[in-house]
């Protein structure tokens, strides 16, 4: 009997770890499942614990530990996203296990191929000179790293490169030229076409162009390979619950970016003045006014010094849940995903302008179509591939449990946490086993996963209190600021049910 329950066990085991998402592929203006051509939409988390400086330090990055990547990737499952961003990655190191974690779970990744150190990243100051060979082989190198795994979103080339009208005069033809490289290197290595894009900052004077720059066909007839295959926006101009729809300005996006024939998205988004955040912007952002973009990631997952953060870690692996954290689920969780999965047959149809002086608006801006060639010894190392690049590959995943103590908003620790292998992208409000702590535990387990209705009244009124609160207590403190309304929340985050926001009120601390 024990054998056979074993075997059963460890059949199941397998199936679950041989789980995999599909390869998202470009079609005009949407992401799709290259297998199931449902429309992909980004629900998406920045993820870059440590920060920007971490890079280089000797601590790893942000996909090197598989034990912290199991304590997030659950978190991240629960709160319903698809997608993160991760900046900064150290090519030499193995990513496996973390990459295999995310993907378990349904979560696809977007790499941005440069560090924040001189000659890892192209400097705006003086494109030319940094645009070399060396430059190129760190980011082939990042290529190699992440060009296996199926839930590589895509690359970006460059991150708000162009941050002026002045930045805009030289560095457009070398963000172009970064690209075709990176993209003639995949052809050439990759087991698969990887999108290729840039993320750019949210400066109006020069957003238009950025995008008709990047997004406009180069080619004489022949092959384009330097246009982007993706637009992110980091933009920050929702700010707390008074904003709105044409206060923040989204209309204009979506009239800027009507006509886009690639994707764009919110490669970061995320006001935090006032706090806490209401994520009020998610209604919009995945509501029917805004059906032409793809979606976004919140900055950030993890709290840094800038205070964006939506759960605060510790070194010894100890997490603490944010506010920010159960506004945002419940906010996920009104979501319709029907509408983010449908498909618009005139959007994947568009055909994208030749490029053109006349597509260009700011006299500031480069209307120079002319891509400067590689450097010497690029073509070269085209061709014959970086030698002995480390390159990831999918390993089982063979721990679900988190061992890490993680708590809850009111101070509770969450009892029973754990990815559940999952073979589509993740979605909100979907196979939540709940953030249960302490009593709370019984009243989840009865409500069970059923949360058919999350999004539906509870949730709703739920982030009502947790925005009007206890946010606030972003650093770890939640445990006395949030004694009266954390409790509260705990039966919101994971189920709509009012029965067990009750019975969590019992184990205020
Ligand atoms: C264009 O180039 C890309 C990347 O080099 C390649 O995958 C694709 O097949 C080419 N398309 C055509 C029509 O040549
Ligand atoms: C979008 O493209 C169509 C067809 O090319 C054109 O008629 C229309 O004016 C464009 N709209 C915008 C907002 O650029
Ligand atoms: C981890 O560190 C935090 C912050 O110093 C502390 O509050 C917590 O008790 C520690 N957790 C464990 C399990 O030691
Ligand atoms: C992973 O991170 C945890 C928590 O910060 C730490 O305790 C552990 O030593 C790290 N593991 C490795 C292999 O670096
Ligand atoms: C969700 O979107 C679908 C597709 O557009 C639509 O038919 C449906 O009515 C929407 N549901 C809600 C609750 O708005
Ligand atoms: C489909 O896409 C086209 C082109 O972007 C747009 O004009 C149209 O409004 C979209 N239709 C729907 C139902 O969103
Ligand atoms: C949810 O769980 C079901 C069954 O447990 C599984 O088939 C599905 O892939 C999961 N979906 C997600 C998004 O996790
Ligand atoms: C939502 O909750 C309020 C207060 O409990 C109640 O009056 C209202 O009828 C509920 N609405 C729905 C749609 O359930
Ligand atoms: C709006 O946000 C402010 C703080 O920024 C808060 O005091 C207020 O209660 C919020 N209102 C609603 C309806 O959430």
């Amino acid at each position: 009997m024990l054998s056979l329950l074993n075997i059963i066990t460890s059949v199941c085991a397998l199936a679950a770890t041989a789980a995999a998402v599909n390869p998202i592929v470009v079609k005009e203006q949407e992401f799709s499942d290259s297998v199931t051509n449902s429309r992909f939409v980004i629900i998406g988390i920045d993820y870059q614990p440590g920060g920007q400086g971490a890079y280089g330090t000797n601590s790893g990055d942000p996909l090197s530990n598989g034990t912290t990547c199991l304590r997030d990737a659950a978190l991240m499952q629960q709160l319903g996203v698809n997608t993160i961003r991760c900046y900064n990655v150290d090519p030499t190191l193995n990513h496996d296990e973390c990459v295999s974690i995310f993907n378990s779970v349904g979560i696809y990744i977007l790499v941005d191929v440069n560090a924040p150190v001189p000659g890892l990243s192209i400097d705006r100051a003086d494109p030319s000179s940094s645009y070399t060979t060396s430059y190129l082989q760190h980011i082939f190198t990042v290529v190699e790293a992440f060009k296996s795994y199926p839930n590589t979103l895509g690359f970006f080339a460059g991150n708000e490169i162009i941050n002026d009208v002045p930045t805009g005069q030289a560095n457009p033809p070398y963000i172009r030229a970064v690209q075709r490289d990176l993209k003639n290197y995949i052809a050439a290595h990759a087991p698969r076409t990887i999108p290729v894009g840039y993320s750019a900052a949210d400066v109006r004077e020069v957003l238009q162009d950025t995008w008709a720059y990047l997004q406009c066909n180069n080619a004489n007839g022949g092959n384009d390979t330097s246009r982007s295959d993706f637009f992110g926006l980091n933009s920050y101009s929702w700010c707390g619950n008074q904003s709105s729809f044409t206060i923040s300005g989204y209309n204009t996006l979506v009239e800027t970016f009507s006509n886009t024939t690639i994707p764009v998205f919110f490669s970061e988004y995320g006001c935090n003045n006032p706090v806490p955040r209401a994520f009020d912007e998610v209604l919009a952002i995945y509501g029917p006014q805004m059906t032409t973009l793809s979606g976004g990631l919140v900055y950030e997952f993890t709290q840094e010094a800038s205070d964006f953060g939506l759960v605060q870690t510790y070194s010894n692996g100890t997490a603490q849940l944010l506010g920010d954290y159960d506004t945002l689920m419940s906010q996920y969780n009104k979501v319709n995903v029907t509408l983010l999965e449908s498909s618009n047959s005139t959007a994947t149809s568009l055909q994208p302008p030749q490029c053109n002086s006349n597509l260009i608006s700011n006299d500031g801006f480069s209307t120079d179509f002319n891509i400067p060639n590689p450097p010497s010894g690029a073509e070269q190392l085209i061709s014959s591939g970086v030698s002995n690049a480390p390159t990831g590959s999918i390993v089982s995943v063979t721990r679900t449990s988190v061992q890490m103590a993680v708590y809850a908003t009111n101070g509770g620790q969450v009892s029973g946490l754990k990815i559940q292998p999952a073979s589509t992208a993740n979605r909100p409000g979907q196979n939540g086993s709940g953030l249960s702590t302490g009593a709370a535990a019984s009243a989840t387990a009865s409500s069970g996963t059923g949360s058919s209705s999350a999004g539906g009244n509870a949730t709703g009124s739920a982030s009502g209190s947790a925005s009007g609160s206890s946010s606030a207590s972003s650093t770890g403190a939640a445990a006395s600021a949030s004694a009266s309304s954390g409790a509260y929340k705990i039966g919101a985050v994971g189920f709509a049910g009012g029965a067990v926001v009750v019975g969590a009120a019992a184990f205020a601390l």
